[in-house]
């Protein structure tokens, strides 16, 4: 019998895009899918862990065996991660978080005919630094998701929002795609993955997360 990697674990996950209302029906979002997160969270459950899923829009069935928090706003993301993160041993954002809301919002359908409307933005509380920052913080892994000079960029990102481990892809590769080509950053440095499909990098990603677990607590 050989035990599961991430057995006894508690980990808590972000994915998919969030959705920041401009009026009743129209709003900002972006091109993520939530199948990198989606893909991780299965591999988190398949190796034993206990997962909570905090979900942006995706249109994606709920992965059995697993909790699933349902989530439009950047604010109701970081609102149910917050209420979450005390009980995690480990928090994974994988969740492309838009960076601004819209502060004018419309309490009711905007009409045409008066011109196009201006948009006043404010920014959104970052999740991923927030959560890393907690006197007792779970561990952490980010997601950078760039479009050049990638290790320069996800590495000044690992650093800035302190996390033991950050997985580096590029936005044009990743987004929407079933496949994804990643780099994992921890303190030993640069592990570059081949392209593979999204369930094996996901399992990939947990195989080296159990072994810095397993390193943290051995210290
Ligand atoms: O700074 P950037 O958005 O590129 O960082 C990406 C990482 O930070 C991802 O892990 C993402 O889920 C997380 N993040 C967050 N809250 C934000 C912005 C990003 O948790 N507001």
């Amino acid at each position: 019998f050989e035990r599961k990697q991430l057995a006894g674990q508690r980990v808590l996950i972000t994915a998919g895009p969030t959705y920041e209302p401009i009026d009743t029906v129209r709003g900002i979002t972006n091109i993520s899918s939530g199948k990198m997160g989606y893909a991780l969270a299965r591999a988190c459950r398949d190796a034993g862990a206990e997962v909570t899923l905090v979900s942006g829009p995706t249109g994606m069935p709920a992965p059995l065996g697993l909790a699933r928090i349902d989530v439009q706003s950047a604010r109701e993301m970081y609102n149910a991660v917050l209420a979450h993160a005390g009980q995690c041993d480990v928090f994974i954002g994988v969740a492309a978080v838009a960076d601004y809301r819209v502060k004018n919002r419309a309490e009711h359908k905007i009409k045409k005919g008066d011109g196009a409307p201006a948009l006043e933005l404010e920014e959104n509380p970052d999740i991923l630094a927030t959560i890393a920052a907690l006197p007792a913080a779970p561990f952490c892994v980010g997601f950078a998701a760039e479009s050049q000079n990638l290790i320069a960029f996800a590495d000044a990102k690992r650093r800035r929002k302190k996390l033991p481990l950050l997985v580096a892809n590029l936005a044009q590769h990743a987004m929407g795609a079933d496949s994804n080509e990643v780099t994992l950053l921890d303190d030993a440095g640069e592990h570059p993955l081949p392209s593979m499909d999204k369930a094996d990098v996901a399992r990939a990603i947990v195989q080296h997360l159990a072994s810095l677990l397993a390193q943290t607590k051995n210290q």
